[in-house]
């Protein structure tokens, strides 16, 4: 056994966010016309002017956020996630501070607020995604990221760019987002640049933001809220990106609060073409791995420019659920273990119940150290099927500390199967 670790206390409340355990996170604007990528302006280049043709044809006739709400749910998501603006500088919400709105496209109206009302009614909890960065605004610096950093011209015309201005504009429009919009749950902050080389764009970032004041007003304004760790200040949460961390997260040599965003497909944006896709059996195992390492999962959907989730992604979030209908109890509340697990296993628990999701099926028989005599019932999660157990010592050492599980040659036709262990 090892002790579980103990994260860092947040200054939001994190009590739901550890219990949920699983979020959805939804990057949607007007890239999804071009559907390649959420970072299309700045990988092709495209200036202001060539991107606007996306802004004048964006017309999400289909957006229902209660049918994504309800897919989401299905799944066993429990709180989700939108981009509000992404680095490109679209809000879509009804800024007083900025023209460039879904209100001002053929949408014609707030997406934020109709998204905020449908998960709400649904049960989730309400997240926001703001980028600190944005390549729309006109006192937002040509730097190392910006669409048009090699156009020498432009970049000359536009030297005398004032950061502070633009500070300013991002402090107002989080103070929009906070205000007017009810209790949010999470304010997710994107993109820090301390964090990677950008070249030239190194060493931006915090005081660029004033993250301190902007960390102070978000704080006022919505005290239980939970701040992820991008803003270049110390954060609630921290968010590896799609990574499975080895262990649970820690920073500064302390376990943190922690969820890992992934994707369905490499792409946070909708992008046609990318055939990437994770199977479900890999996301679901994606999300125990989270949860036994004390973390979890934002996993992302990239609506289309008609306001859909995109048929892959839908029947992806499908077979999700249909694992989760049978296995949230050792998703939800759970946490890492003391325990270890054995090869090809994870370890979740919640409390007096344990439960050991099965990547690999073995032959018959799975040895849990350390767990003789301390189990009194196991059963299969899925239909609650008793699993026979003895106890046997280890490796021919003397004493019962082992625990032999007998399983089905037969593997139960479930994305993972789970053995729930009630300890004594
Ligand atoms: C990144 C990207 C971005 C995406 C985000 C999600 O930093 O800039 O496009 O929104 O991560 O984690």
């Amino acid at each position: 056994m090892s002790a579980v670790p103990v994260p860092a206390s947040t200054t939001g409340d994190s009590s739901w966010f550890v219990q949920d355990r699983f979020g959805l996170f939804i990057h949607w604007g007007i890239y999804a016309l071009p559907a390649r990528h959420e970072w299309v302006k700045n990988r092709e280049r495209i200036s202001d002017e060539q991107y606007q043709r996306y802004f004048s044809h964006f017309d999400p006739d289909l957006y229902d956020p209660r049918a994504w709400a309800r897919i989401a749910k299905a799944a066993g998501m429990r709180y989700a996630v939108l981009t509000t603006k992404h680095h490109d500088g679209f809000c879509l919400w009804d800024s007083a501070l900025t023209d460039y709105k879904a209100t001002n496209t053929l949408a014609g109206r707030d997406l934020v607020r109709e998204y905020v009302e449908a998960f709400r009614a649904e049960g989730f909890r309400i997240g926001f995604y703001h980028s600190l960065i944005d390549w729309h605004h006109p006192e937002f610096p040509v730097d190392g990221l910006h669409p048009q950093r090699d156009d020498v011209e432009f970049r000359a015309k536009n030297a005398h760019r004032d950061i502070t201005k633009y500070a300013t504009y991002l402090h107002g429009q989080v103070r929009e987002l906070l205000s007017n919009y009810g209790k949010v749950d999470v304010l997710w902050l994107d993109f820090s640049y301390s964090q990677r080389d950008w070249g030239w764009s190194k060493g931006k970032g915090k005081d660029d933001w004033q993250s301190e004041k902007l960390v102070a007003m978000i704080r006022e304004l919505q005290p239980h809220i939970l701040i992820n760790n991008r803003s270049e200040t110390d954060g609630d949460f921290y968010t590896p990106e799609q990574v499975q961390p080895q262990g649970w997260v820690t920073h500064e040599g302390r376990p943190v609060v922690w969820e890992a965003c992934q994707t369905l497909n490499g792409s946070w944006g909708y992008d046609r073409d990318n055939l990437d896709w994770k199977s479900p059996d890999l996301l679901v195992r994606m999300l125990i791995d989270a949860v036994s390492k004390g973390g979890n999962m934002l996993l992302n959907v990239g609506p289309t420019a008609r306001g859909e989730f995109d048929a892959r992604a839908v029947t992806t979030l499908a077979a999700i659920g249909e694992w989760m209908r049978l296995h949230s109890r050792a998703i939800y509340g759970c946490t890492q273990s003391a325990y270890s697990a054995p090869q090809d296993c994870r370890l979740t628990q919640r409390g007096m119940r344990l439960y050991l999701h099965v990547f690999s099926w073995p032959f018959r028989h799975l040895h849990l150290n350390g767990l003789g005599g301390k189990v009194s019932y196991a059963q299969l999660l899925n239909d609650a099927s008793e699993i026979k157990m003895t106890e046997v010592s280890e490796n021919g050492t003397s004493g019962n500390s082992t625990l032999r599980l007998e399983l089905p040659i037969q593997r139960p036709g479930v994305l993972v199967p789970v053995v729930e262990l009630f300890l004594k």
